[in-house]
């Protein structure tokens, strides 16, 4: 497996997920410079094999690769707009992937996230399942975190999912949000709701401008991007089949019509994905996904591929 950028892909290192590590970044010297830190940090860790290379050869017959490599947005700039210029370069790496690792699962994270999901599946020729987009799996980590810190209960116990673009039209499952099977809405209906008096609404702006905050402060996100990445390589590598909600395609959900990619709740194995979740959404919540849906064909109907 492999990728770059800062840290997103090394976490999973740390806790031993793969026995062989390949790194590829188009900027030589930071690749190198990533590669000798990590080999430093050997002692600590179970990995015995990091390799790293401009070459896609090095990453020859991965089970997963994962794609952090792109262009970073600009503060200010939305992830949508960073489509043009990401998706030459996925037209410039997708090929040297699949030569190299026909039967690899690949794991894309770098923005607008969905889109170039879309992007990779239709430069890969690879089936839809084996192509997954980390899509909200970190914007339903960051809504847990929230809604946890409101009640004073961890996140592992506070479920809950942010499903559709991973972004500013994301869609919070306010329906589904409970505490060991206690539906907060059941005791406090107008919750996420304009009508809310405890203003519940307010974590999912929150969720959609927390990315563009660590951004902000200090340049660039890592930390809770990586774990999340982590969290998806444990699924797959390991065949968990734990349900995250990633970017699939999703043509024929919901109402959606056309062929794009977004976040639902999906089973994760060594197989990629295997099954959909399908979650009963309430009337406005289905609505609110079918807009974020068309939110993307917009902006992917008029890529030229
Ligand atoms: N999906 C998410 O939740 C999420 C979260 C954080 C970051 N991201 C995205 O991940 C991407 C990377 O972010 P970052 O902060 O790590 O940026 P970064 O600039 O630190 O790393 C990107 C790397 O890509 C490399 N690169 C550029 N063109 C390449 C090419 N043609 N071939 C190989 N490597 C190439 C660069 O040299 C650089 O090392 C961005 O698109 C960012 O928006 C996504």
């Amino acid at each position: 497996m492999w990728g770059l950028g800062h840290g997103i892909c090394d976490v999973s290192v740390f806790q031993g997920l793969a026995d062989e590590l390949a790194l590829i970044d188009a900027d030589a010297d930071k690749l190198k410079g990533e590669t000798l830190d990590l080999l430093h940090g050997s002692l600590f860790f179970n990995t015995p094999k990091i390799v790293s290379g401009k070459d896609y050869s090095v990453s020859a017959n991965s089970k997963l690769v994962i794609i952090t490599a792109g262009a970073r947005q600009k503060v200010g700039e939305s992830r949508l707009d960073l489509v043009q210029r990401n998706v030459v370069i996925m037209k410039s790496i997708v090929p040297g992937i699949v030569q190299n690792s026909p039967d690899c699962k690949i794991l894309i994270v770098s923005n607008p996230v969905d889109i170039l999901t879309y992007v990779v599946w239709k430069i890969s020729g690879l089936p839809a399942t084996r192509i997954i987009g980390s899509g909200c799996n970190l914007d339903s980590a960051r809504f847990r975190y929230l809604i946890g810190e409101k009640l004073g209960v961890h996140p592992v116990s506070c479920h809950g999912y942010v499903l559709g673009e991973h972004g500013d039209s994301s869609v919070p499952v306010w329906s589904g949000v409970n505490v060991a099977g206690v539906p907060l809405k059941s005791l406090n209906p107008a919750l996420g709701t304009d009508a809310d008096q405890e203003q519940w609404k307010k974590i999912h702006n929150q969720v959609v401008e927390s990315g563009y905050e660590v951004l902000r402060l200090k340049g660039y996100t890592s930390w809770a991007i990586g774990l999340s990445v982590t969290d998806l390589t444990g699924s797959i590598l390991k065949n968990l089949r734990k349900v995250h909600p990633v970017s699939t395609l999703a043509k024929g959900l919901y109402g959606i019509k056309e062929e794009i990619f977004l976040s639902v709740p999906c089973i994760l194995g060594r197989n990629g994905i295997t099954d959909i979740v399908k979650v009963n959404l309430n009337p406005e919540e289905e609505s609110l996904l079918r807009k974020s849906a068309e939110t993307l064909w917009n902006v992917q109907k008029d890529l030229e591929l």
